[in-house]
């Protein structure tokens, strides 16, 4: 995919596959196109070129529910305020919560059970009726994790899920969504700012710079040279944090 902004490239022909199970991390510096990437997926905007596949189908020609099939999941968590976790989750079930009132009412009760169950996926179930605003970070971003879940997703995306997060609200949002990889065959990229979570978590680095893909490698190959060819060369006295990093 290739998506300008006033003639300037923010993506350049990204290209990559992600497999079922997989959890794929998406790094790269602020500016590198991240997040152009992730909306062009999700259908937030419009790429210039190009197309997302899953299996056999182009998801940019399909329209509205069968978008269901890439479930997003956002920085700043994107819940309703005033709605309770469950109508949050619930809410999965339309893929966007939609303008207008009474959609509620709408969902059966397969729905409403299937809405429980993805809560109590993500260890919440007991907070099912508590309003979003009053749920910590941690606990917001595990509810739209839930909504993802309620989608039944081939693909979860998420843009920089913990970066509002502290580390431990951090560790379990990203064992939440590599354990759905595993369990559920679905495919997850995941943009990340902190080099150790990726080197935990993923499978796969992709590396985006200046729009460009510079990097596609099995992690555990994401080394020294590779983290340079993303972030710069390092200065001798943050060579020792940078490693770190990698290390961890
Ligand atoms: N709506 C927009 N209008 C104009 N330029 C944009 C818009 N969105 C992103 N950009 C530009 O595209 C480039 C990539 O931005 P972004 O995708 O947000 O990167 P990242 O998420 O990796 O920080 C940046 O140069 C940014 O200024
Ligand atoms: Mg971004």
């Amino acid at each position: 995919m290739s998506k300008a902004f006033n003639a300037r490239a923010a993506i350049e022909e990204v290209s990559f596959t992600v497999r079922e199970r997989e959890f794929v991390a998406v790094l790269g510096p602020s500016g590198a196109g991240k997040t152009t990437l992730f909306r062009c997926l999700t259908g937030l905007l419009a790429p210039d070129r190009g197309e997302i596949r899953i299996g056999g189908d182009d998801i940019g020609a399909l329209r509205g529910r069968s978008r269901r099939r890439i479930a997003v999941v956002f920085q700043q968590f994107n819940l309703v305020n005033r709605l309770t976790a469950f109508e949050n989750v619930l809410a999965g079930r339309l893929g966007y919560v939609p303008a207008w009132r009474g959609w509620l009412r709408r969902f059966g009760r397969t729905d409403r059970l299937f809405a429980l169950e993805c809560l109590d996926r993500v260890g919440l179930l007991g907070q099912a009726m508590q309003r979003a605003d009053t749920l910590s970070g941690g606990q917001q971003q595990r509810v739209a994790i839930a909504r993802a879940l309620a989608q039944r997703p081939s693909l979860i995306v998420a843009d920089e899920p913990v970066a509002s997060l502290d580390p431990n609200a951090s560790v379990g949002v990203l064992d939440l969504l590599r354990g759905i990889a595993r369990a559920d065959g679905v495919g997850v990229v995941c943009s990340l700012h902190q080099v150790h979570f990726a080197r935990a978590y993923a499978d796969r680095v992709v590396g985006l710079s200046h729009g460009r893909v510079v990097i596609d490698a099995p992690t555990d190959r994401f080394d020294q040279a590779a983290f340079e060819r993303l972030y710069g060369p390092q200065p001798a006295e943050a060579a020792p944090t940078a490693l770190a990093a990698l290390q961890h």
